[in-house]
């Protein structure tokens, strides 16, 4: 009994100087194991006098259970702290600095495509498209324009097949071939927004570009008039130089669309009062339009007696230029980084 003392003694050390699961582990097994010293008087109870068994198997029992209990509050202790330990390794420091990444955007072209897209889409147009691989007869004949036209010429056009008139393929000059194929293709009503690249053989310089983009409108139906052109053109100009801005049209030629038009938006930067934006006029000229001529409906196979329609089409840069004070077209085509981060 003796020696059960001197382990009740030390016990709570051990326990306590044991810094591991494991180490707790093989603590436990020489305290209460089946090698112990517990368990050895246990074994011996047999040989003490039947009065004295009782108090000496209480007194053992007793025992027992204080040490489990030492040794188990103790492997409560070290269970949390190796689940500390495992919070801890785990952790993150969300207030690191991270190492951040330069992310590129659309280009100032890719921009303004997009939201003439979604200024038209709003009011219920579809987006259309066609080839920069034409025929001369859908950038050309189906529009209206004659043989001897001189924009027909190989100095002003890039043809990839040229004197067949028949079989003539060229790079489209501008967007209004989707005018005719849209309407070779499906049956009026038609809205449609097309944007997309032309290209002519002008010398690159600050005012043109070999290849440009521009985007063209086309609404065709039953009763469509002119009044309703300005008005769709005024919702275009509201929308992207602003709300106050007032259009005109003023007369001029297309071949494809009679009577033809220039629109002029209202000067953003003096309200139309003249000043350096505007060459002191008030008014930018931005695109052209009319309303659909009879011959082009009919080269398209459209019954010029039962519908009627405008269209209009302008220079993506253009737009993109006036709006943004860009005196230069090249600024658009050099990817100069200066320039293009100042468009995100
Ligand atoms: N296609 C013409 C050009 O490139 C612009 C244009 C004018 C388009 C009048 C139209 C229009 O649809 O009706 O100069």
């Amino acid at each position: 009994m003796d020696d059960l003392d001197a382990i009740l003694g030390s016990a709570p050390e051990r326990i306590e100087a044991a810094r591991t699961l494991e180490a707790l582990s093989a603590v436990e097994t020489e305290l209460l194991g089946r090698n112990s010293v517990i368990t050895a008087q246990r074994r011996g109870l047999g040989q003490l006098e039947p009065s004295e068994r009782p108090a000496a198997g209480a007194r053992l029992n007793e025992a027992a259970q204080r040490l489990q209990g030492l040794v188990d509050e103790r492997r409560r202790m070290l269970d949390l702290e190796a689940e500390d330990r495992l919070l801890a390794d785990d952790r993150v420091d969300v207030t690191v600095a991270r190492r951040s990444l330069r992310t590129g955007t659309s280009h100032l072209i890719t921009q303004t495509i997009d939201e003439i897209a979604d200024i038209f889409t709003a009011i219920g147009y579809q987006i259309a498209d066609g080839p920069e691989a034409e025929t001369a007869w859908h950038n050309f004949d189906a529009l209206n324009t004659p043989w001897w036209h001189p924009s027909r010429l190989e100095s002003d056009t890039m043809y990839l097949d040229y004197g067949d008139p028949e079989d003539e393929i060229l790079l489209r000059t501008q967007t209004s071939t989707v005018q005719a194929r849209t309407m070779e293709s499906q049956p009026p009503p038609v809205h449609i927004i097309a944007p997309g690249r032309c290209y002519r053989t002008d010398t690159f310089d600050a005012t043109h570009s070999p290849v440009f983009h521009q985007f063209e409108g086309l609404a065709v139906a039953e009763g469509i008039t002119f009044a309703d052109l300005k008005g769709t053109l005024s919702y275009f100009a509201r929308e992207y130089f602003g709300p106050d801005r007032t259009i005109k049209v003023i007369p001029h030629f297309f071949p494809f669309t009679e009577p033809s038009a220039e629109m002029h938006v209202s000067c953003f930067a003096c309200d139309g009062s003249g000043c350096r934006v505007c060459s002191q006029s008030g008014w930018l000229e931005l695109l052209g339009c009319g309303m659909v001529d009879p011959n082009v409906f009919e080269a398209v196979g459209y019954d010029p007696a039962a519908v009627t329609g405008f269209a209009f089409g302008g220079g993506i840069e253009r737009v993109a230029m006036v709006r943004h004070g860009i005196e230069d077209i090249r600024h658009l085509f050099d990817n100069d980084l200066r320039v293009n981060e100042q468009f995100v």
